[in-house]
C-alpha cells in the first residue's frame, strides 16, 4: 500500500470510530469545536463522552465547566453515568457541588447513577467532606450508602468523616458485612460444597428457625416474604441471605422507626398508613396506632427484622440436611 494511502486510510478509519479527538483539540480552534459539541445537548452520547475524556486526559482545565453542567442538568441520564469517572479525575471542588446541590433533582431517582457518584466522591477526602456535610443537612438521604461507601468513607480516619459514620451509618457497618460474617459464609460454603443431607430432617430444623416469618411449601407464617416461588436452586442466594439479613431488605418487609414529639420511639412493621396516623405492628403482634401529628420523624430501619446468626449451633450433618430442604 502507498504510504499516502496508508495514512489516508488510517484518517478515515479514526474519523469512523470517533475522530482523533486529541489531534483536534490541539489546535485553538479544534478545542473551540469540541468544548460546543461537548456543550450540545444534541451532540450523540458517546460522541461528548469521547470529548469529555479526551480534555481531561490532555489537562484542559476549560472542561470543567461543561462537566459541572452537565452533572448540574435536571433529570438522569447515560450521560451524567458516563461522565462521572471522567469527572472523578478533576480535582476541583466544583464537581462535588454540581452533583450534591442537583442531587434530587438529577441524582437520587436513578440507583445506579447515585451510588456511582457516592462512591466517586468518598474517594476524595476532601469530597467526601463536602458529602457528608450535605448528609448533615438532610439534603442527602443517609440510606441511600450502601455499606461499601460507607467502609470507603471510613478508609480516611478522618475526624469530622468518621464523627458523620458515627451519627448515620453505625448500624449498617454493625449488621453489614464483618470479619465474622465474612467467616460464617465462608465455612457454609466449605460444609456444602461436598454434597447435600436428608430434607425430610432439614424441614424440622426450618419449622424451628424459619417458619414463624415464612412460608415454604404451604407450611409457616408472613411476617417476612413467602420463600416458595424462590430462585431456591441458589446456594448463594440462601447463604447470603441468611447471613446478612440486612444487607438488602426486602421492599414492604423491612420495619419503621417513629421518633415520636414526646420522646418516644417506636419501631415496627408498616400495619396500616392514611387518615392522618399509622400503625405499627411489632414481631409479636401488637399494634400500636400513632396521629401523624404527633411524629417527628418517621424512617425506614436499615436493620431487618430477620435476625441474624440463625444457623449457629448447627452441625455439618444438621446444615446439608437444612439446605436440602430450602433447595427441595
Ligand atoms: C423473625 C422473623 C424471621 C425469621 C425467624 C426468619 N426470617 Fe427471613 N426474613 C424475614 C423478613 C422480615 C425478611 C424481609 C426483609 C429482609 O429482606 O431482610 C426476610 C428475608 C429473607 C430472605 C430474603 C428474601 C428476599 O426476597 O430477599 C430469605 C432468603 C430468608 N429471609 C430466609 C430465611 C431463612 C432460611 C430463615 C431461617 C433460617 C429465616 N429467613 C428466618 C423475617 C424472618
Amino acid at each position: 500500500m502507498p504510504p499516502t494511502l496508508g495514512s489516508r486510510l488510517q484518517a478515515f478509519l479514526t474519523r469512523q470510530s470517533g475522530g482523533d479527538i486529541a489531534a483536534e483539540i490541539a489546535t485553538p480552534e479544534g478545542l473551540k469545536k469540541a468544548l460546543a459539541e461537548l456543550n450540545n445537548s444534541k451532540a450523540p452520547t458517546p460522541r461528548r463522552l469521547a470529548i469529555a475524556k479526551a480534555l481531561v486526559q490532555a489537562g484542559k482545565s476549560e472542561a470543567i465547566e461543561a462537566i459541572v453542567k452537565i452533572l448540574r442538568a435536571a433529570g438522569t441520564s447515560t450521560l451524567k453515568r458516563g461522565i462521572l469517572p471522567v469527572a472523578a479525575q478533576l480535582n476541583s471542588p466544583k464537581i462535588p457541588l454540581a452533583i450534591l446541590e442537583s442531587y434530587e433533582k438529577g441524582i437520587a431517582g436513578d440507583k445506579g447513577l447515585r451510588e456511582d457518584a457516592l462512591r466517586m466522591m468518598a474517594a476524595r477526602l476532601e469530597w467526601a467532606q463536602t458529602m457528608v456535610r450535605f448528609v448533615d443537612e438532610w439534603k442527602v438521604p443517609e440510606k441511600h450508602f450502601t455499606v461499601d461507601i460507607v467502609r470507603q468513607l471510613s478508609l480516611h480516619h478522618d475526624v469530622a468523616i468518621d464523627a458523620a459514620i458515627e451519627r448515620h451509618w453505625k448500624t449498617l457497618l454493625l449488621t453489614g458485612v464483618t470479619p465474622e460474617k465474612d467467616r460464617e459464609m465462608a465455612r457454609l460454603k466449605d460444609v456444602l460444597k461436598t454434597g447435600l443431607g436428608d430434607p425430610n430432617k432439614g424441614q424440622i430444623i426450618f419449622a424451628g428457625r424459619c417458619a414463624a416469618c415464612h412460608k415454604l411449601f404451604e407450611q409457616g407464617g408472613a411476617i417476612g416474604p413467602e420463600l416458595t416461588g424462590y430462585d431456591r436452586q441458589s446456594l448463594e442466594f440462601w447463604m447470603l441471605n441468611i447471613t446478612y439479613p440486612s444487607l438488602e431488605i426486602r421492599e414492604g418487609f423491612g420495619a419503621y422507626i417513629a421518633k415520636l414529639k414526646d420522646g418516644r420511639i417506636l419501631t415496627g412493621l408498616m400495619d396500616a398508613q392514611g387518615g392522618g396516623s399509622i400503625t405499627l405492628k411489632d414481631l409479636a403482634g401488637n399494634r400500636t396506632a400513632v396521629k401523624q401529628a404527633d411524629i417527628e420523624k418517621l424512617e425506614a430501619s436499615p436493620i431487618s427484622i430477620m435476625p441474624e446468626a440463625l444457623l449457629t449451633g448447627l452441625s455439618d450433618a444438621e446444615l446439608k440436611d437444612f439446605f436440602a430442604y430450602l433447595m427441595k
